[in-house]
């Protein structure tokens, strides 16, 4: 496991199999789950998930990590950077790379997931020079787009899909 970044609270480190249960146990909260995928998913769909997830960052060197409270080293949310291509999208069918994440229940209200975008969106656009980070959510998902507000993204109703919000950083230096 390879720790990417750090934070005061946080570490967001690469995955291993030994997240399975955890991660597990945490997307399979109702709250969690909801906006994305929608269901819960069984075990063999979060390992089969994880393993794609954890070959996804070997190939392309970015993708989800783990994120760990530094207090105790328990895992309580993934975030990462990813390819997304939002096809349907007229005005945003480029290739983007797409911030996204998730926390377990009782760890939201406490600003880690905007503590743990911060620095990956310094670490996106400093180490990897991106252009731009872009995060997509459900209109109704009110607790992402307020993350993509602290950000400091910018949030727009998707062109191509009222039902979606997509929220644009751009990188200063570039
Ligand atoms: C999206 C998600 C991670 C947001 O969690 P969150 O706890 O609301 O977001 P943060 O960690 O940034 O915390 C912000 C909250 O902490 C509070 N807070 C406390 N200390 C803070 C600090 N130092 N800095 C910022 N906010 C702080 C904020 O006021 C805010 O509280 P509020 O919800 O009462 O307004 C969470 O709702 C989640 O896991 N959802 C399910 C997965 C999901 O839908 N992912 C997105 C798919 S598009």
């Amino acid at each position: 496991m390879q720790v990417v970044v750090e934070t005061e609270r946080l570490i967001l480190r690469t995955h291993s199999m030994v997240d399975l249960d955890a991660l597990h146990t945490l997307t399979s909260h109702p709250d969690v789950w909801r906006f994305d995928p929608g269901r819960q998913r069984t075990i063999e769909e979060s390992r089969a998930l994880l393993v794609w997830r954890m070959m996804e960052y070997e190939r392309r060197g970015i993708g989800r990590l783990a994120v760990v409270l530094k207090a105790t080293g328990q895992l309580i949310g993934y975030c990462g950077l990813q390819l997304c291509l939002l096809e349907e999208c007229y005005e945003l069918n480029t290739p983007e790379i797409e911030f996204f994440y998730g926390l377990s229940r009782n760890h939201w209200g406490q600003g880690l997931i905007t503590e743990a975008g911060q620095a990956l969106i310094r670490y996106g656009f400093e180490e990897h020079k991106l252009k731009r980070i872009i995060s997509s959510a459900l209109s109704d998902n009110q607790r992402s787009i307020n993350v993509m507000r602290r950000l400091g993204m910018r949030v727009e109703t998707c062109p191509c899909d009222p039902n979606w919000v997509v929220g644009l950083i751009d990188n200063p230096r570039q």
